[in-house]
């Protein structure tokens, strides 16, 4: 009883006076740096029904995520709200933005400001280990520098003879009879089957059931299965932290200890050794030439893996979608490759001097960026310089821990930037076009994707072997665009076409 009495009568009134008095420190420190910084209240409040947890955002949010439009209904969003908006809710804010002055200071002037998102970090790393791409700070800095020289002393010409190998798998699944096939399904196959042999030296061979073996189906089976977890860990958000996934968890287990293998290889790699099925080149192997550690190096491959496959492929699956549905496009591009390559392998200088090719390419990543959305974390009180004041002008205040997502659909058709028909596919809008921070397919600054060139060869390639071997494509899909949003967003209907087979093809 007389704990009681002591705790009524002293300690709580203690604990009260001293979070009131904390919140004034803050308020008053807040108040300083925000007077210093010339920052001002954000334009546009984005207006919600529950202040308190924003249900009615997250419901829609939910509905158009099933209806497989989140990334346009969130973007949307952003056009309306003038490409900087605020969420106040009772504990935190949320700052949504698609300006490109706000995107260069976040990822590449500020750059030491701000971090990956929590949430995403915390949703990855039980699934894929401390990776480049699921870390921060001199980790992060660590993995980035043992990288680096794997993909600035490239040597193409190897890695163009393994895709074309499996390409040959990929064309021996395309029905010529005008029957319906799904693109997306085989780009996804090809990019697992290069991925891996890219990274491990031995393919996962998804597209050649007769040297495909169990271990890597299993391999292949237990990766979708990460990759799911990780998405439904992110959709969570701070929830996740309540949830257990025991099949997940075993999935896990086993892709590491797949990957292990190879590391162990790598290791104590013998020249002689013919073991590594033909592979010409072999990252695992230069990359154990910069560090020892066993566990670094699969996280490492782990995170590119992740970073390298899906990506590919829902950038040839959203190219091939408007090919089809663009029958002049595709010829021009068809003359373009045939007037330089007709019956020839491309090479690599070959691919990146085809400016039509090109256009092509970048107008997909514009519509159809392949990481639409994507967030930042404050590591301090920061700013950004536009979305403050009546007329946006002024910086806003950005404190630690807040939440700033980006999102490429908004950026990428800003009349401003693009002109007139932003939601046209149209190549030729590219000539003469220089967009800067207003196209960000690869992300910008210190963090910019590692492996740009690499993808997008590995695009050109697909695409032009694609274009050489068909004559012209047919869509067989009335359904208008619906987005399947995971890791990387895709069609979420595939891309259903028919081909009609070239006159004359590559002689091998
Ligand atoms: C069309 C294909 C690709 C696109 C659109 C793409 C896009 C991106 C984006 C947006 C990021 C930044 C993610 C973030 O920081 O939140 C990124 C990072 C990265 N990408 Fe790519 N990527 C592609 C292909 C590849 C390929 C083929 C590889 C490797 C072979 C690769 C390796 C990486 C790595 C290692 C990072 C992490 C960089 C870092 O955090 O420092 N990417 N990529
Ligand atoms: C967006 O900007 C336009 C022009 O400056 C203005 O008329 C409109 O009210 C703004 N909308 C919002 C939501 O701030
Ligand atoms: C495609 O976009 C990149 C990035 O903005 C740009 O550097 C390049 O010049 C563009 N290519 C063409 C052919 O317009």
């Amino acid at each position: 009883m007389a704990d009681l009495k002591f705790l009524l009568l002293y300690t709580l009134p203690i604990l009260f006076l001293s979070t009131i008095t904390r919140r004034f420190v803050i308020y008053f420190r807040d108040r300083k740096f925000i007077a210093a910084n010339g920052c001002k209240p954000p334009r546009t409040i984005a207006p919600l029904w529950d202040p308190i947890f924003g249900i009615d955002f997250l419901v829609q949010c939910l509905k158009a995520a099933k209806d497989g439009r989140y990334i346009r209904f969130s973007g949307g969003r952003l056009i309306k709200y003038n490409y900087t908006y605020v969420i106040k809710r009772w504990a935190f804010d949320t700052i949504y933005t698609a300006e490109p002055e706000n995107l260069k200071h976040m990822l590449a002037t500020e750059f030491n400001n701000f971090k990956l998102a929590t949430i995403r970090v915390n949703a990855m790393v039980p699934l894929f280990g401390r990776g480049i791409f699921t870390t921060n700070g001199p980790e992060w800095a660590h993995a980035r520098a043992i990288l680096r020289p794997s993909f600035t002393r490239q040597n193409m010409a190897p890695l163009l003879k393994m895709m074309e190998r499996h390409f040959q798998m990929l064309l021996l699944q395309i029905p010529t009879d005008g029957s319906t096939l799904d693109l997306q399904k085989l780009f996804f196959c090809f990019t697992m089957d290069t991925a891996t042999e890219f990274l491990m030296g031995r393919s996962t061979y998804t597209l050649d059931p007769s040297r495909r073996t169990e271990a890597e189906r299993n391999f292949v089976d237990d990766y979708l299965t990460c990759c799911f977890e990780a998405v439904r860990k992110i959709v969570m958000g701070n929830w996740q932290m309540f949830s257990y996934n025991r099949n997940a968890g075993a999935a896990r287990d086993r892709a590491w200890a797949y990957v292990d293998g190879f590391v162990a290889v790598a290791d104590d790699y013998d020249d002689d050794d013919d073991d590594n099925d033909g592979a010409e080149y072999n990252f695992l192997e230069e990359l154990s030439a910069q560090t020892t550690s066993r566990t670094l190096l699969r996280d490492q491959v782990l995170s590119v893996l992740l970073a390298s496959r899906d990506t590919t492929a829902s950038l040839l699956s959203s190219m091939f979608y408007e090919l089809a549905r663009h029958p002049h496009t595709y010829a021009k591009l068809r003359q373009e490759i045939l007037s330089r390559i007709a019956g020839e392998l491309p090479t690599e200088d070959e691919l990146n001097n085809m400016p039509y090719l090109r256009w092509c390419i970048n107008e997909t990543l514009r519509l159809y960026p392949v990481v639409p959305g994507n967030t930042r974390e404050a590591v301090c009180d920061t700013t950004i310089p536009l979305g403050g004041g009546k007329d946006g002008k002024s910086p806003l205040f950005v404190k630690r821990g807040t939440a700033v997502v980006y999102n490429l659909h908004a950026l990428h058709r800003r009349p401003d930037i693009y002109g007139t028909e932003v939601d046209s596919y149209k190549p030729e809008r590219w000539d003469g076009l220089r967009p800067g921070w207003g196209f960000l397919p690869f992300n910008g600054g210190p963090r910019i994707c590692l492996g740009q060139q690499f993808g997008l060869t590995e695009a050109s390639f697909v695409a032009a072997r694609m274009v050489q071997s068909f004559e012209a494509l047919e869509p067989r899909d009335d359904e208008p665009w619906a987005e399947f949003y995971s890791l990387v967003m895709c069609s979420k209907n595939g891309v259903k076409i028919a081909v009609t087979p070239a006159k004359s093809t590559v002689e091998n």
